[in-house]
């Protein structure tokens, strides 16, 4: 009876995980697609709960408290952190995995249980889990600055860093011929956690979140090989769903930035580049939040592109009252989104749908494009990279081949930031030297406050 329960269970997951995978496909059904994988790891939780290997709690609640009390505070992060934190999450996913490896190796090992499918799968999960964990836990600290961001490089690096891999392999598949000769294992171990820490080294802090996304698959990875050492078949779906979705939003992330897996890999994006710097000293033109409201409320057709400046200023709901105010007079008003803007896979979209904008004004970068010729103001909030002309023709900028938002397209640009300061890839940005640009300095929020101030005092005064 309890097996059916605990089958049941598992097969309502497996069900619950696609269909939530489906659901966070778009942000109209991305709430439900949350609640789906909630129900899910809840059904999956249950019914590993009800399994008869269990014959004590204690020692599971003494988990779920550690596990609750570290979680809960992971939460509260600020949205701009949530790489970072989804890194540490990743990195305690790998431990598990580790963990668990280690503890069927030990408990096959004296019970005399251990044959070479075995071994070889709790090598595959231990190598996988743990170079993970410090992978992942790098990451987190470049992302977080704890680490320094740079790419730190030597001679022979990736030569030294494949070998360690090898031998851990080698290692590993010696261990499944002779699964009794624990040392093996405990290189494996040894081998894989210094791999995870010099894979990320060389690695700058501007590909943290494409790494990141494939340490995710990785750890699913390692939860299928979970699954084969358990006997677990929930969590041989579980492992492969995330492991696939982890590689597809990788392959995503680097065709939106125009960059192959090894370049990212191996590429040391981040280091100081040679970027074709601008020549002779230009000057920018700047315009007070009055110019700004003027020129938006004479507009006809407004695109406003939002990037990262958007998510540290949390002006999304600023954006959202200047697209009411300005939809209101008549305004045809536009997003344009970059598949890479901000610091994670959606996050504008995240952004502008918690601030409630209506999805149907979110257009995607390629679809957009073709309608900024005929757009009067691209409005750009808080972005640059996404932006940077430079990456259609400047052979020498790091983000050279990255698709972009022709912004520099429109009748008139304007550009909320606090300063000349670059973005992300840390280069200059011509469109905010181009004749046609104006720049309105400030925070996000506090500069589209007091344009929705005025456009609101134009209305009200038209009235
Ligand atoms: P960035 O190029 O990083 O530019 C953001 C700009 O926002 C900065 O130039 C900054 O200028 C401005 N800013 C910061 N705080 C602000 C505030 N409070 N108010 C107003 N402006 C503020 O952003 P982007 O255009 O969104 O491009 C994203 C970059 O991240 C790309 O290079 C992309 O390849 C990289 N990346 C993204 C992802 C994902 S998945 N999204 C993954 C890997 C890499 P000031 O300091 O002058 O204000």
């Amino acid at each position: 009876m309890n097996e059916h329960v605990i089958q049941l269970s598992y097969l309502a997951a497996a069900i619950l995980f696609i269909l939530s995978l489906r659901w966070l496909n778009h942000p109209r059904t991305a709430r439900r697609g949350v609640a789906a994988g909630i129900a899910g790891m809840a059904a999956a939780i249950v019914g590993t709960l009800m399994a008869p290997e269990i014959v004590d709690y204690k020692w599971i609640v003494a988990a779920l408290v550690v596990g609750t009390a570290a979680g809960v505070p992971l939460s509260w992060v600020p949205l701009t952190a949530v790489p970072q934190r989804t890194a540490l999450s990743h990195a305690f996913g790998g431990l598990a995995a580790g963990l668990v490896g280690c503890a069927k190796y030990a408990m096959w090992l004296d019970q005399g249980q251990l044959t070479s499918f075995r071994t070889g799968a709790i090598a595959l999960e231990v190598i996988l889990g743990f170079l993970t964990f410090t992978g992942s836990l790098m990451a987190a600290g470049k992302l977080q600055e704890i680490v320094p961001t740079r790419p730190i490089t030597y001679r022979n690096q990736n030569l030294v860093n494949l070998s360690l891999l090898a031998l851990a392999i080698v290692a590993g598949v010696y261990l499944s011929i002779n699964p009794q000769f624990w040392p093996a294992f405990v290189a494996i171990i040894v081998l894989s956690l210094v791999f995870g820490v010099l894979l990320i080294i060389p690695i700058g802090g501007a590909d943290m979140p494409t790494v990141i996304s494939l340490l995710n698959s990785y750890a699913g990875l390692s939860a299928v090989a979970m699954g084969f050492v358990l006997g677990n078949k929930l969590l041989i779906t579980a492992g492969a769903l995330d492991g696939s979705s982890g590689l597809i939003l990788s392959i995503i992330m680097c065709r939106a930035m125009n960059r192959s897996f090894t370049n990212v890999l191996f590429g040391a994006f981040g280091q100081v580049q040679a970027s074709a710097q601008l020549g002779e000293a230009k000057t920018v033109k700047s315009a007070t939040s009055q110019d700004v409201a003027d020129i938006l409320t004479n507009a006809d057709r407004v695109v406003i592109i939002p990037g990262y400046g958007m998510a540290v200023a949390q002006a999304q709901h600023r954006v959202h009252e200047l697209y009411d105010q300005l939809t209101k007079r008549g305004v045809d008003v536009k997003f344009a989104i970059h598949p890479v803007a901000g610091r994670m896979p959606g996050h504008m979209n995240v952004l502008l749908a918690e601030a409630e904008i209506p999805y149907e004004s979110l257009v995607e970068m390629d679809d957009i494009n073709p309608e900024l010729p005929q757009t009067d103001v691209c409005l750009v909030v808080g972005a640059n990279d996404v932006v940077n002309p430079a990456a259609r023709h400047d052979k020498g900028s790091p983000i050279y081949g990255m698709p972009i938002i022709d912004a520099d397209k429109a009748k008139a640009v304007i550009a909320i930031k606090r300063s000349m300061n670059p973005g992300f890839a840390g280069i200059e940005n011509e469109l905010y030297y181009d004749d046609k640009t104006l720049m309105a300095f400030g925070d996000a929020k506090q500069v589209l406050g007091d344009v929705v101030k005025a456009v609101a005092g134009e209305t009200a005064s038209v009235q």
